[in-house]
């Protein structure tokens, strides 16, 4: 996949996966990624789908109603797609934790709802409860942040409550904090985010 890779000053830190929104690119949320932790390592991916030239993590069929199957696969493709660049880049892959933001979040949320060691923690940006059919894995003690808007058009405020109680039913620690800027990924919830990560 498409990426871009930023050795951490310090090796005992995390490594960014960072995941944009539609239409994004790798480029897009590296300036978060060195706020929240300026001596993590980064591994920045572009997403495989093309939306009318707007590229995306996975295919969808309407706006809010995505297409299970490649789901599925995209969301194993990158699982692989981490594995390979960890061996390449020589990080530990033990030690991801994701920053999404919207369909970068959704496919984060769907690493979690697939595997219980791709991510040792994640911070989702306006996500969406990825799958409603399947049974999550153990995620015991896995931290997960969660940013959502109270007015957001694409995220219905349930989208943040239900998938706070199913990662929670799966043993994950989340912390759901509100914004109320619509679907937009404003400085507040950064900083939150930021907050949350120092004190993990
Ligand atoms: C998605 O398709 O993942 C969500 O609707 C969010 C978006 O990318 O607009």
């Amino acid at each position: 996949m498409k990426h871009i890779f930023h050795q951490g000053s310090n090796k005992e830190k995390p490594t960014f996966l960072l995941l944009h929104g539609t239409g994004g690119n790798e480029n897009d949320l590296l300036p978060l990624a060195k706020h929240i932790d300026p001596e993590a390592s980064v591994l920045s991916v572009r997403g495989n789908v093309s939306e009318n030239g707007m590229p995306r993590f996975f295919k969808r069929l309407a706006e809010g109603v995505f297409d299970m199957e490649d789901l599925k696969a995209r969301t194993e493709e990158l699982n692989e797609f981490i594995g390979k660049a960890a061996k390449d880049h020589d990080f530990d892959r033990s030690n991801v934790i994701a920053i999404g933001y919207s369909n970068g979040a959704n496919i984060a949320a769907n690493l979690l709802f697939t595997y219980s060691d791709a991510l040792k923690g994640a911070i989702l940006h306006h996500p969406m409860v990825p799958n409603r059919e399947t049974e999550l894995p153990d995620l015991a003690g896995v931290p997960v942040f969660i940013s959502a808007g109270t007015n957001d058009p694409i995220c219905p405020s349930e989208e943040s409550t239900d998938l706070e109680s199913l990662l929670k039913n799966a043993g994950a620690q989340v912390h759901l904090h509100w914004e109320n800027y619509g679907h937009q990924l404003t400085m507040p919830e950064v900083e939150a985010a930021k907050v949350w990560y120092g004190q993990l």
